[in-house]
């Protein structure tokens, strides 16, 4: 199967590290689908691709964060016939950093956990069963070092819905051991951003997309977690597909 037979919607495509996996995927030939609740954010990722990608790239304005919403965005999304070949789950935020567990509300943890966790699992329940039974198709967790350890003080929250997604993605790898589909994890353990803003210790979003987009095309490798913990490893992974 081409690329360009392939729909791979990206969860997050909006976003800092969606972004950069949308463009990869549209360079390569795909076609893309992004899902995000905000309009104007979807128009500004259509003003960052290339024109000629324009066409390929298909958007709903949709919640995925509850059952329900994840249910009308996937009908929205399959209208036509449409049918989705892959999907990367890189959804949640760039950074939480409110303060000592002391200091907080539940409120803010309950939304923590809505924005990283609750939204992994909701739309996974809604889309892995597009992809599953399908032996040239994959599902792809994106997911970070925060939810290892404390990246730094007041940070906690982070860690609490980081380690929730990272421990879902290991739940579905075990839970699911046979399926067809390639299931993986993406590891990021740096920071990402975009190359205007980049620091020490970030990595650009479009070479984290170059990445990801190969995994994505090639199929190499299934119930893995592919760690990136420098550049290079990001040159391999786009090189080959694995590391
Ligand atoms: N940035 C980093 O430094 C970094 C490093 C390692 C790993 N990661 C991981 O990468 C993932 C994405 O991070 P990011 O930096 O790209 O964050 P981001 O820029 O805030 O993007 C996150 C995206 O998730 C989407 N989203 C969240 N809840 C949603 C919902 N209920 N329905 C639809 N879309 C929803 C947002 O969509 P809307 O358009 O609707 O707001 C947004 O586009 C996170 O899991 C993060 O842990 C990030």
């Amino acid at each position: 199967m081409s690329p360009s037979e392939r729909l791979v919607l990206v969860l997050g495509g909006a976003g800092t590290v969606g972004s950069g996996i949308v463009k990869s995927l549209l360079e390569k030939g795909f076609q893309v689908a992004v899902i995000s609740r905000d309009a104007t954010r979807l128009e500004k990722l259509r003003n960052f691709l290339p024109a000629e990608a324009h066409s390929r790239l298909f958007t709903v304005v949709g919640d995925v964060g509850t059952e329900d919403g994840a249910e009308a965005a996937k009908v929205s999304l399959l209208e036509g016939g449409r049918k989705v070949t892959d999907v990367v789950s890189s959804l949640g935020f760039s950074w939480w950093q409110g303060g000592a567990p002391h200091t907080q509300s539940l409120k803010e943890l309950q939304w923590v956990l809505e924005t990283l966790l609750l939204s992994t699992f909701t739309a996974w329940k809604a889309f892995f069963p597009l992809v599953w039974e399908n032996p040239r198709g994959s599902y792809t967790f994106i997911t970070g070092g925060a939810g290892d350890h404390l990246l730094r003080p007041g940070t906690g929250f982070l860690t609490l819905g980081a380690s929730g997604a990272l421990s879902f993605s290991k739940v579905v790898r075990e839970e699911y051991p046979d399926v067809p589909c390639k299931l993986n994890e993406v590891k990021i353990n740096m920071g990402v951003a975009l190359p205007e803003a980049l620091a020490p210790g970030y990595v650009s979003h479009l070479e984290v997309g170059q990445a990801v987009a190969s995994l994505v095309e090639k199929l190499a490798v299934s119930h893995t977690v592919l760690c990136v913990d420098s550049p290079a490893d990001l040159q391999v992974l786009t090189s080959e597909g694995k590391l």
